[in-house]
């Protein structure tokens, strides 16, 4: 495997330098056959992988051998390297004649920053890719059996940021009040019961099913499931780690996987409607 200096160094003394690329690649949300078959060949073609923690091990050891791998993970609170920085990495790589990969979990464009990285690549004159993954949201609900949409309870989904810079994320709360939509928090558990405090303030139903999603699709994977005003409680009891998915809306009555709960969630007053 080759350092960054020595790419750096045979970058300069080789020429003419031929710019590189980068590929934005989402991997999914962990779980190694949800990898999509471009990611697979951008991975394995790759001289250097920039990567998150959310990348999981198993995706990891598709790197080549001879290819650099450089950790930029954040964990909350603990940035190794600022976004500015990797934005300047990428460049200086794809610069030096690399073909980047910025791995990412999930997508790169669901809360991922990918968008940040393109426009720097774009600005700097260099080729960037970008190949979707399957997104945290998307992943998990299938991997407990949660509908995201359902025609009996749930006319759309959002995806929702359950955290800022500044803590927790200023919200246009009066429109996530509608019950016939399906709320995704990434990033919520830290935030988890004072975002169920503040739907219950604007008018939801205190009753409102809800699901935690903890290290969804892989073999450590855990789901609990509560109502708004219970949250707290099963977050006190079980104790749920980074990363979490939280779900709130009807639908998480149609899911019949095993869970944690603090009481039963009460069954579906409708019948799933017919194909
Ligand atoms: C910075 S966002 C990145 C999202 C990613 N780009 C995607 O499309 O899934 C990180 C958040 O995604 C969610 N997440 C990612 N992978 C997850 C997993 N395997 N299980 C549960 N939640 C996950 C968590 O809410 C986590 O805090």
């Amino acid at each position: 495997m080759k350092t960054l200096q020595q790419i750096m160094v045979q970058a300069q003394r080789s020429q003419p330098v031929l710019a590189g690329e980068i590929w934005l690649v989402g991997a999914g949300p962990g779980d190694i056959e949800l990898l999509t078959l471009k990611a697979l060949r951008a991975i394995q073609q790759a001289d250097v992988v920039v990567f998150d923690r959310l990348v999981s091990a198993d995706i990891m050891d598709l790197v080549p051998q001879q290819a650099l791998c450089i950790d930029v993970g954040k964990t909350r609170g603990c940035h190794r390297l600022s976004q500015e920085k990797i934005n300047q990495l990428l460049v200086e790589l794809a610069q030096a004649g690399q073909r980047v990969v910025r791995l990412k979990g999930g997508d790169p464009f669901i809360f991922g920053r990918g968008g940040e990285e393109m426009n720097y690549a774009q600005q700097a004159g260099i080729a960037c890719h970008v190949v979707p993954g399957i997104t945290a949201a998307t992943g998990c609900a299938a991997a407990v059996g949660l509908p995201l949409t359902h025609r009996a309870c749930a006319q759309s989904v959002r995806f929702v940021t359950g955290h800022s810079r500044d803590g927790e994320p200023q919200l246009d709360w009066p429109t996530f009040v509608d019950g016939q939509q399906t709320l995704v928090f990434y990033m919520g558990l830290s935030h988890g019961s004072r975002l169920c405090q503040r739907l219950i303030e604007h008018g939801l139903s205190a009753q409102t099913p809800v699901a935690i999603i903890e290290r969804g699709t892989q073999p450590e994977q855990r789901l609990l499931t509560a109502t708004l005003a219970t949250l707290p409680e099963l977050l006190a009891r079980y104790q749920p780690q980074s990363p979490s998915l939280l779900v709130v809306g009807e639908v998480v009555k149609f899911c019949h996987h095993p869970a944690l709960t603090v009481a039963a969630l009460p069954m579906p007053l409708m019948a799933p409607a017919a194909a």
